[in-house]
């Protein structure tokens, strides 16, 4: 019977069959997509990583700037602080992504990288209401078929957990201005905190980066009221990191990575298809996760 269901799906979700689309286990894949097809969108809850996953990562052979780029504006940040944060980015996003340093020994110096960069952009006394231009003079960019993925769970009343170490506010511009902030879309992140005047003076609650996940989940994630009574999970991200999103998720069942390797492929692929249960390399597009919910949903 499996058999059956194994061609059915690959029938139905052709683009599974693509060949940067690595799988560990593919009759699992399949296995946990028809059971998410089975129990329906109304036992699913979508959880997502911002920076790099549903943003893209490279267009045109350039970087698309992550939240925390998007603020290197000169209407935002001085020349001295924009050179700073270059400088830290080059330290430390190489130690992020190697493979051959565990989370735990990476964990101290991402926070440290974090709280160096923040202390920057809090002394820059960055203003709310210029955050909106630097956006949109900014080069983001979410990942092709976007809008499908943004409108299909919205449409399907599934909700959207996006859960970035990145900045808050300037994500939730960044789909505002895309036209796809809607209803369902919940978000966590490092949220501003601006004084009566609108200038940034602090950071909201604890931060959040690329290796305590886990920790947000645990204490935010699982109090979400809209998420309860789903134990189907679709996570989508790009850091080893983003697969702790879902521990929050009480009494899950099925639950599917997808994990899109965007740098370092040679260094990473093995390490990403033992950990993700479905692998993107080099795919800027939503093509996937957009098949995936279409069959499921
Ligand atoms: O949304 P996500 O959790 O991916 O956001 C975090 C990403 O932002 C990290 O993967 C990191 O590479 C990037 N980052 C950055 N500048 C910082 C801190 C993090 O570009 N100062
Ligand atoms: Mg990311």
């Amino acid at each position: 019977v499996l058999a059956i269901w194994h061609q059915l799906t690959k029938a139905e979700i052709p683009e599974l069959a693509k060949c940067s689309v690595l799988m560990r286990d593919r009759s699992r894949v399949e296995d946990t997509i028809y059971a998410m097809q089975r129990a329906g969108a109304g036992r699913l809850q979508v959880i997502s990583d911002f920076d790099m996953t549903l943003t893209r990562f490279a267009h045109n052979g350039k970087r698309v700037p992550t939240t925390h780029n998007i603020l290197d504006h000169r209407l935002l940040i001085d020349e001295d602080c924009s050179k700073k944060i270059r400088e830290l980015l080059n330290t430390y996003y190489p130690i992020e992504i190697d493979a051959g340093r565990t989370a735990e020994d990476k964990l101290p110096l991402m926070v440290e990288w974090w709280t160096q960069v923040h202390e920057l952009l809090i002394q820059q006394r960055i203003r709310k209401d210029l955050l909106a231009q630097a956006v949109k003079e900014s080069s983001a960019m979410l990942r092709e078929g976007y809008k499908v993925f943004f409108d299909r769970l919205t449409e399907q009343q599934v909700p959207l957990l996006i859960f970035s170490a990145g900045v808050g506010d300037v994500l939730e511009e960044v789909i505002r201005q895309n036209n796809v902030f809607h209803p369902n879309v919940h978000i966590i992140s490092n949220y501003m905190d601006f004084d009566q005047t609108g200038v940034l003076r602090a950071f909201q609650g604890q931060l959040i980066h690329t290796f305590n996940k886990r920790e947000g989940a645990l204490s935010h994630a699982s109090g979400l009221r809209v998420l309860q009574g789903r134990p189907n999970v679709l996570l989508l991200g790009d850091s080893l990191g983003d697969l702790t999103m879902a521990d929050g998720v009480s009494e899950h069942q099925n639950i599917l990575t997808i994990g899109f390797l965007n740098d370092q492929m040679d260094e990473r692929k093995e390490l990403y298809v033992k950990s993700f249960d479905v692998v993107l390399v080099k795919d800027e597009t939503m093509e996937v996760p957009n098949a995936i919910l279409k069959y499921i949903t």
